[in-house]
């Protein structure tokens, strides 16, 4: 008897310790992707008319939780959109329901199939920048120095440009920014 309530102790060590582990891990710095390097807005002029008032609901959804840089800049094309709006669609809190998912959706698509000819370009993001980037918790913390046009290239954050950067124009809610 004695045996199987040390046992038991012990086992209930194991498991307090891997808790403890996944609280850290959880704990962890949010991730950062190199779509967060690229611009927070888009000029919508240029759309058709009835994808227009999709804009605003994309800032104000898409937004909460991490610029709209990601979704802005992201690889992402055709049917990707709809597998993507969705999986934030379902994450807690987004307050994103069926009609305006599908609204987003369609204007994602545009944007993605158009955004070359309008003049979009790719963010230019070395694995240094991200690296630092990650580091400090957002791609804004770091981007104030990769903003000129250089972020390739000089991709060695000075100590103190992380420090002093403050995040750009109307980036939105910082991560913290989830209801
Ligand atoms: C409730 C918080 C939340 C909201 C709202 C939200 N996102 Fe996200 N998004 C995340 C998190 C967290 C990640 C990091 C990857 C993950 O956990 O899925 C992410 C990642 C992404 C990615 C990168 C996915 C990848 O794996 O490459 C894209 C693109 C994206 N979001 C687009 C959007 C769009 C578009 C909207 C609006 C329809 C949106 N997000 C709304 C939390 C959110």
């Amino acid at each position: 008897m004695k045996k199987l309530f040390i046992t038991a102790l012990l086992g209930a060590a194991v498991m307090a310790g891997s808790v403890r582990v996944n609280a850290a891990d959880t704990e962890k710095k949010p991730k950062v992707f190199p779509a967060d390097f690229g611009p927070s807005t888009i000029d919508v002029s240029g759309f058709p008319k009835d994808l227009q008032p999709a804009y605003p609901l994309f800032q104000n959804k898409c937004a909460q939780c991490h610029t709209l840089s990601r979704p802005v800049n992201s690889a992402y094309a055709g049917d990707d959109w709809r597998l993507y709006v969705n999986q934030m669609r379902h994450k807690p809190g987004s307050g994103i329901n069926k009609r305006n998912a599908d609204k987003i959706i369609a204007f994602l698509q545009y944007w993605s199939a158009n955004r070359v000819a309008l003049g979009w370009k790719a963010p230019v993001v070395s694995k240094t920048l991200l690296a630092a980037a990650e580091a400090a918790g957002s791609a804004t913390a770091v981007s104030e120095s990769a903003g000129k046009g250089e972020a390739g290239a000089s991709a060695t954050p000075h100590a103190d440009s992380a420090v002093s950067a403050t995040p750009s124009t109307g980036s939105g809610k910082t991560d913290g920014g989830k209801k």
